[in-house]
């Protein structure tokens, strides 16, 4: 499985405002090119932080786009996956309605009602890791779902899990000409932090977008 980390940044490095409020760090080109990449994956994850703190749906804003996949035989919307060790989802979260397939990844953790809680609600619930999501035999049982190509849009916890497993394949981040501040912010990169073994990446490509810049990796 290909694994591609996107998010969007400001000049520090923060996701969001420490109150974890979404801000509008991009423009129309980049929210644009962030469709077409959804677009061209199986599935976009997020943790359970991003959907608690954003409800976002992960669905494709471009109606051509969800045309185009119908019309070559894929589901309108690609797949969403969400780690979410002990089930913190509520039950009415977008990311659980119908416009796409769900897959919620927990750990052995996991109160046994609210797996079947959220069976009922049409997710498919994958078991990995003791008390946290074991992100390298969870993606195994999603590839044996068909997911090929993941599109990871963070946050900052779940981005530092997958560097730290080596999971990442290629990075996109656009920078936005802000700043943002707070010691408590997210950032592209949370955790408990590397004290060696720091990832390092392949810079590829600069464009400059929008009011910003887009960086591109691979890992
Ligand atoms: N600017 C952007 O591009 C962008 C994109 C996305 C999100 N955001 C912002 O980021 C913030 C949310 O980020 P976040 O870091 O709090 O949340 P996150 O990374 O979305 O989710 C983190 C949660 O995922 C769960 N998880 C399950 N397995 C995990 C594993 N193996 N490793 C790490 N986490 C795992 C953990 O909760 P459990 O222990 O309960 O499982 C963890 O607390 C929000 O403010 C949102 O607005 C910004």
């Amino acid at each position: 499985m290909e694994v591609v980390v996107n998010a969007a940044m400001s000049v520090d490095g923060k996701l969001s405002s420490y109150e974890r409020r979404q801000i509008a760090i991009s423009g129309p080109a980049d929210f644009d090119r962030v469709d077409a990449l959804r677009a061209e994956s199986d599935a976009v994850m997020v943790g359970v932080g991003t959907v608690l703190a954003d409800d976002p749906s992960l669905t494709l804003d471009d109606e051509r786009r969800k045309e185009r996949r119908s019309a070559a035989g894929k589901p309108a919307n690609p797949a969403r996956v969400i780690a979410d060790s002990r089930i913190r989802t509520p039950p009415d979260a977008r990311v659980l309605d119908d416009e796409a397939e769900t897959y919620l990844l927990v750990s052995e953790a996991a109160p046994a009602d609210f797996v079947t809680e959220m069976r009922g609600a049409g997710a498919t619930v994958l078991q990995a890791g003791e008390n946290r999501v074991d992100l390298e035999t969870a993606f195994a049982a999603l590839e044996s779902h068909g997911i090929d190509q993941l599109m990871v849009e963070g946050g900052g916890e779940i981005i530092a899990s997958l560097f730290e497993a080596g999971l990442v394949d290629r990075l996109s981040v656009f920078v936005g000409s802000l700043v943002i501040g707070g010691r408590n912010a997210p950032t592209l990169a949370d955790g408990d932090g590397f004290v060696e073994a720091f990832p390092e990446l392949a810079l590829e490509s600069v464009e400059k977008l929008d009011d910003g810049v887009l960086l591109s990796y691979t890992c």
